[in-house]
């Protein structure tokens, strides 16, 4: 039974499996309307609850609908609205939801939550988003730089803006996927230092540059997300933004990249302020299909954790 926790604790032949599967249940079900289940229904008769203590438009339609695509049920539940929310220990709803449900994806704060949860769950727990890793995003984006350029080992990952959550989880996939990774932002605002060191540890070229300019220089995928991600302070909005918008992504600095090269954004994109609309729209950006491949990555996570 295993649990989708993150990029770094699930085995590079499992993602890579994950991804084959990803992409070829894209394909086969092109022409289906989208409600039409996949053949196989392989989820048929499976219950999988979505918990989700934090907003989310992609992680709450694309698991709801991926879920009904196989052949499953969903139940989606906001944690304040559960006893979990209301001061019932997380091991305790781990145990109770386990006697109900077949798998629990839940987007939370801490990461102890998930960890707890999948400690004492006998379901396995897929991590929807913690303030420290974004797993789930992860193999959308990788399944969507492949669909485009081919194998991502290799080639180099331009970061810029904050080293957060998402940031934090493309580390952990430049290690276990074997591509290069550049951050560049302000000193305050670099990834956790465990991140770089785990990619650094399984042979990425793992660096740091404050010139955005620089940083971007051969670069085959420019990223960015939010300034202010949703566990962040709103005390600190003004502070963040200043200290971010040199590093905005515009056409100027796509422009130094390789010729090739894609932009990333896991979405919700304040618009003009980590990334204008020119580069959001223009021909380098995969946006949508990134945000789509949400829905096929994650019924592979889904496949994966179900053994099915
Ligand atoms: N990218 C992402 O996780 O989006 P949501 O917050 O809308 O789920
Ligand atoms: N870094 C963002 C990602 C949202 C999908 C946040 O945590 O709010």
């Amino acid at each position: 039974m295993p649990h989708f926790l993150d990029i770094h604790k699930t085995d590079a032949d499992a993602l890579h499996r994950m991804l084959d599967q990803a992409r070829s249940m894209k394909d086969a079900r092109r022409t289906f309307p989208k409600a039409v289940p996949d053949e196989g229904k392989p989820l048929d008769g499976r219950m999988i609850a979505l918990i989700f203590e934090k907003p989310s438009t992609r992680t709450r339609v694309s698991f709801d609908v991926g879920v009904r695509q196989l052949g499953g049920q969903s139940m989606v539940l906001s944690g304040a609205d559960m006893q979990l929310g209301h001061g019932e220990s997380i091991a305790d709803t781990a145990r109770v939801l386990s006697r109900y449900v077949d798998a629990i994806m839940i987007r939370t704060f801490e990461e102890t939550t998930l960890e707890e949860l999948a400690e004492h769950a006998t379901v396995p727990v897929i991590n929807g988003l913690t303030n420290r890793t974004h797993p789930c995003q992860i193999m959308a984006d990788l399944m969507t730089y492949e669909e485009h350029r081919g194998p991502i080992k290799g080639r180099r990952v331009v970061w810029a803006g904050d080293g957060n959550n998402v940031c934090a989880s493309f580390l952990h996939a430049a290690g276990q996927m074997g591509f290069d990774f550049t951050f560049t932002g302000p000193e305050v605002l670099d990834p956790e230092q465990v991140f770089v060191d785990y990619a650094r540890s399984k042979g990425s070229d793992v660096r740091i540059e404050r010139d955005p300019r620089v940083a971007v220089e051969g670069a085959d995928l420019v990223v960015t997300d939010t300034w202010v991600s949703m566990h962040d302070s709103q005390t600190a909005r003004e502070r963040r933004h200043n200290l971010l918008r040199p590093f905005q992504v515009d056409e100027d600095l796509m422009a130094r990249a390789a010729p090739d090269a894609l932009f990333m954004h896991c979405l919700p994109a304040h618009r003009e302020e980590e990334v204008t609309s020119t580069v959001m729209d223009g021909p380098q950006s995969v946006i949508f299909d990134e945000a789509e491949n949400r829905l096929h990555a994650q019924k592979a996570v889904l496949r994966y954790c179900l053994g099915v």
